[in-house]
């Protein structure tokens, strides 16, 4: 086993805070945390069908960070994740509450803790629907501040958290990031200078800067997209993929490839790190779901990392980040990727906005507008 020079996690995170001489060290705490509960559930879910020991059966060992189920059975390995999230995070004093794709309401810090200034938000595995089938899937995660309000000198320090604080356009995030689980687990980051990649040193346990600087190619002839959806999609999507489809002797000119591995943590990799165009777009399949993927717990991480890689995530008709949430599991419309591609597919959508008023479906104040 050998010691090479490459940054952990931890010395990337101190070099980061120096740029900042105020900060207190918190927000670094909350990260590593964040990073040793993407351990854990890659841990968990390297025993694939065997079943994780550690979360399945019944351990006295630790109560302090029991992950198994009460009554002993058998949870889904998104709760389990969840339950990772929380034990290995609420204690820190970091936290003043967290929200997650797999809970109704806010998880309130218990008292027994101290409460802290940020939020964590987090899809605990996402892809989980191909696990079965051992495709990598990931977590998924974005921080916030709690919001000061007017009121703040009156309520008691380390107030409950209300679903109101968490309604936060993604512009407002101090960083976000994913975990993947793949052939090699690693940790991708961004606290708003750029994009870094961290691979898990299996010998050691910690994450090793392996991509410092992830930027995303401007262009690409990638895209993916759940093409079985086709009939429910709107004129602006049904536009560019014909176009990508027609290749060479089409309107592009090129030929493109197409990839879909129903794992969109796995898919923004992808783009991420070799460029591509990743559409899950608003469609008129279910008015109630503008969309499939959540705002708060995939399009806004993905979204600011794509932006910070140099790349770019839109409904289609703004920027994802540019979006005020109304509710914690709302849905969204998501293009993110290859800058040049992705712009190209908005102003399609300005384009049919123009074009298509005559379509009520698909007019102003209609049911399908953002
Ligand atoms: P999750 O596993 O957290 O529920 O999210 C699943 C999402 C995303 O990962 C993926 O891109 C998409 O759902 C798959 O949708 P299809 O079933 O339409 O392929
Ligand atoms: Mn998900
Ligand atoms: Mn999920």
């Amino acid at each position: 086993m050998s010691l090479s020079n490459r940054r952990t996690l931890t010395q990337y995170l101190i070099e980061q805070r120096r740029r900042f001489p105020g900060a207190s060290g918190e927000l670094n705490a909350l990260i590593l945390d964040v990073s040793l509960a993407c351990k854990a559930i890659g841990r968990s879910v390297a025993f694939g069908a065997l079943g994780d020991p550690n979360t399945d059966q019944a351990s006295d060992a630790d109560p302090g960070l029991d992950l198994k189920l009460q009554g002993g059975a058998s949870k889904s390995m998104d709760l389990v994740a969840n339950e990772i999230f929380i034990r290995t995070t609420e204690w820190s004093g970091n936290l003043a509450g967290m929200a997650s794709e797999e809970m109704d309401a806010p998880h309130q810090i218990p008292v027994a803790y101290a409460r802290g200034k940020y939020l964590l938000v987090f899809d605990p595995l996402d892809g989980s629907s191909t696990i079965d089938v051992n495709v990598s899937v990931g977590s998924i995660f974005s921080i916030l501040r709690l919001p000061s309000d007017a009121n703040e000198a009156e309520e008691p320090p380390g107030r409950d958290v209300t679903e109101a604080d968490f309604l936060q356009p993604g512009t407002r995030q101090v960083a976000a990031g994913y975990a993947l689980y793949g052939p090699a687990t690693m940790l991708i980051l961004t606290v708003g200078a750029g994009v870094v990649g961290f691979t898990l040193d299996p010998n050691l346990g910690e994450f090793k800067l392996t991509h410092p600087d992830i930027r995303i190619p401007p262009d690409t002839q990638e895209f993916a997209i759940n093409s079985s959806n086709s009939r429910f999609w709107e004129p602006p999507v049904k536009r560019y993929v014909d176009e990508c489809l027609a290749g060479k002797t089409g309107p592009r000119g090129k030929d493109f490839n197409m990839r879909w591995i129903a794992s969109m943590v796995a898919e923004a990799h992808r783009v991420l790190l070799r460029g591509g165009v990743f559409m899950y777009p608003r469609d008129t399949r279910d008015p109630r779901k503008p969309g499939r993927l959540r705002l708060l717990y995939e399009a806004n991480p993905i979204g600011l990392i794509m932006e910070q890689a140099g790349g770019r995530a839109s409904t289609g008709r703004q920027p994802v980040l540019g979006v005020q949430p109304s509710e914690l599991q709302q849905r969204v419309g998501v293009v993110f990727g290859s800058r040049n591609e992705v712009e190209r597919i908005e102003r399609y959508h300005a384009d049919t906005a123009t074009r298509d008023v005559a379509n009520p479906l698909f007019a102003e104040r209609s049911l399908f507008r953002d």
